[in-house]
């Protein structure tokens, strides 16, 4: 008997379906060619035109819905006409906070064939985990207006860091540098400036690494973070830090590697009570939406990661190495320097997993 999986779609938006359908299209293949699982999508048609004709980018039973599956595939959500911020709550935040999917993962690597924008950085040099607390912080969605329409309009937006909140991100942050061969983790705050929730950070990760003594760890303030991504990226490996900063610092990250179309990510709940969702670290990209050439290697990443999460380690290999031997022969979408279209790496990625699986 083979293991079977029910995995959730969700493309949603822009050229979230474009970058979908090619990562279900290479793990159907993937599946056919291995014979070492099955697994079966069932698309859910949340996003801006479900939103449109219903009111809701998401059914109310959320909830109830994707803990009838083993996992999700997600696209992205956002659309012009809409507000950024009706859009990533009605569907994104809305399943992340519920879920309890507190541990974002996302990994960033120069593949084969591609280029970093740094002059000095080749294949290797940049091999990252950044974790991501994905469930408090500045996103915790506390905050108000008042005296709106005056002139001394307020607005807060209230950064809510807690204890368990904290703890139990390092830890797993610790485990994944522990995990890894260099062991070693930098935790990234701004604990200068904001002396209280990044004190409590810092506090925190001092009180966690007593359990990981072979993780060497360091701190960051998350300024000083950039310049050390950029001018010595060599001398990270694994680095954790809030939901702000990690926003931030991952799309850096994508950025150094080679393009944003390549970057991953996890949103895990590691006490795996509910399914986790994976998606590309990219939005909508509403400039390219629709010509054919949306890069679909992080959404392939993505479901690897997820395969990998389900237990099928060696079929994510497969998938991986079969990305990466497309790479080297340079089939590569326009924002990594090549003309394939979507399409063209999607086949060949499918060649591949024929010739490797
Ligand atoms: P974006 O990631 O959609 O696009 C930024 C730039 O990267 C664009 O030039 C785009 O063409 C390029 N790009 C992104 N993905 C690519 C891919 N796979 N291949 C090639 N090029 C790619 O970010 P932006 O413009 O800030 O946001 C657009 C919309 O997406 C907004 O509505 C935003 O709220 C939403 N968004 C949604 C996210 C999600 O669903 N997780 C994450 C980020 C943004
Ligand atoms: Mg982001």
């Amino acid at each position: 008997m083979v293991n079977s999986y029910r995995i959730a779609s969700i493309p949603a938006d822009g050229i979230g379906p474009e970058v979908v359908d090619s990562a279900i299209e290479v793990v159907e293949k993937l599946a056919q060619t291995l014979k070492t699982f099955t697994i079966e999508f069932t698309h859910i048609p949340w996003g801006t035109a479900y939103y449109k004709e219903t009111g809701r980018y998401v059914d109310k039973n959320v909830l109830e819905i994707l803990q009838g599956f083993d996992a999700a595939l997600f696209g992205s959500v956002g659309a012009p006409d809409v507000p950024d911020h009706i859009s990533l709550w009605g569907l994104l935040l809305a399943i992340r906070g519920p879920l309890q999917l507190y541990a974002n993962v996302r990994p960033v690597r120069i593949f084969p064939g591609t280029q970093s924008p740094l002059r000095h950085a080749d294949e290797g040099d940049i091999d990252w985990i950044l974790v991501r607390e994905n469930s408090e912080g500045e996103y915790c969605g506390q905050g108000g207006r008042s005296h709106l329409g005056q002139v001394w309009e307020a607005a807060t937006e209230v950064a809510l860091f807690t204890y368990v909140g904290i703890e139990r991100i390092m830890r797993f942050a610790f485990e994944t540098a522990q995990s890894r061969p260099r062991k070693l983790l930098t935790v990234v705050t701004k604990s200068n400036a904001m002396r209280n929730g990044m004190v409590l950070w810092d506090e925190v990760a001092a009180i966690v690494a007593k359990d990981f003594p072979d993780v060497r760890w360091d701190k960051m303030l998350v300024d000083a973070m950039t310049v050390r991504m950029v001018n010595n990226p060599k001398s990270l490996d694994t680095i954790v830090g809030t939901n702000l900063h990690m926003d931030i610092l991952s799309d850096l990250a994508a950025a150094l590697a080679g393009s944003i179309g390549v970057a991953p990510s996890s949103n895990l709940d590691p006490t795996r009570k509910n399914p986790s969702l994976f998606e590309p670290v990219h939005g909508s990209a509403f400039d390219i939406t629709g010509k054919g050439v949306a890069n679909p290697v992080a959404t392939i990443w993505s479901a690897a990661e997820m395969l990998s999460w389900l237990g099928e380690k060696a079929a994510a290999k497969v998938l991986m190495d079969s990305v990466e031997n497309v790479c080297r022969k340079n089939i590569l979408t326009p924002d990594l320097g090549g003309n394939a279209s979507t399409k063209d790496v999607t086949r060949a990625v499918c060649d591949e997993i024929e010739t490797l699986g």
